[in-house]
């Protein structure tokens, strides 16, 4: 039976080897296919692999509820800058959203997580303190490879409050090793900030935010703190 439909092969995780296959798996037996010698996962044992790869990514890095009930769907624009960031953010672009409090970065960055891991695609929102936290752990635990080697493999990482708190030397440096990393291997990395990128105020290193230029689309997002107009 053929498995592969045109919805399918629009998803990142397929792998371009197998899509000429006939997968031998009806639906499906056992995740596997095989054409001659070789023998892959199939479609559907690749969706299922990635999806239990989220399940653990999420067990690792919890996701609050509030967060999980964030989406494009309930997310109203009220100026040009919020529809032009979300719509950004919807395509898929990696950005960097600054703005003032409560004017829906977090937001826009949890509805992108939530719609990605939804489509069975790594991604994964994590605050900037609490990733430098489980740095500061991991390099208290000698561990350090843990958080690096997960932050790196996400397809897509939102760091929400970037620049908030001053990362300290051996933090800084991982932090630069997964930006960096992350751009080379052209993973996405979106941000959100109350600071532009020039200002004095954000507490990151010059080479970070020179990485963060080159990979992001930077947009201010304006508005009303929601907090309080709600
Ligand atoms: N345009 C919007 N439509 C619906 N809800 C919104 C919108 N903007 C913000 N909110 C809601 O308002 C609250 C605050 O928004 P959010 O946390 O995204 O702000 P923020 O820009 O990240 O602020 P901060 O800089 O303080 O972190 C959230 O509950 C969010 O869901
Ligand atoms: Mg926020
Ligand atoms: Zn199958």
């Amino acid at each position: 039976m053929k498995l592969i439909t045109a919805n399918m092969k629009s998803r990142s995780y397929l792998d371009d080897d197998f899509l000429d296959y006939d997968p031998d798996c009806p639906e499906c037996r056992d995740g596997w296919i095989r054409k001659g010698e070789r023998v892959g996962r199939c479609l559907c044992g690749k969706k299922k692999d990635t999806y239990r790869r989220i399940i653990e990514l999420n067990k690792i890095y919890p996701i609050a509820d509030r967060l999980r009930e964030k989406s494009f769907e309930n997310f109203k624009p009220k100026t040009d800058s919020q529809k032009q960031a979300m719509e950004l953010m919807q395509s898929g672009k990696a950005c960097y959203l600054f703005g003032p409090w409560g004017s829906g970065k977090t937001h826009l960055l949890s509805a992108t997580m939530n719609k990605l891991q939804d489509e069975y695609i790594m991604a994964l929102l994590i605050s900037a303190p609490w990733l430098f936290e489980k740095i500061r752990r991991d390099l208290f635990n000698n561990w350090e490879i843990e958080v690096l080697e997960t932050a790196c493999k996400i397809e897509y990482l939102c760091i929400d409050d970037i620049g908030k708190e001053k990362p300290t030397g051996l933090i800084e440096e991982k932090l630069f090793m997964i930006v960096d990393r992350r751009l080379n291997e052209g993973k996405r990395t979106s941000f959100s900030s109350n600071f532009p990128l020039d200002d004095e105020r954000l507490n990151l290193d010059n080479a970070i935010k020179s990485r963060i230029h080159e990979a992001c689309e930077i947009i201010f997002v304006n508005g009303s703190d929601y907090r309080k107009i709600k």
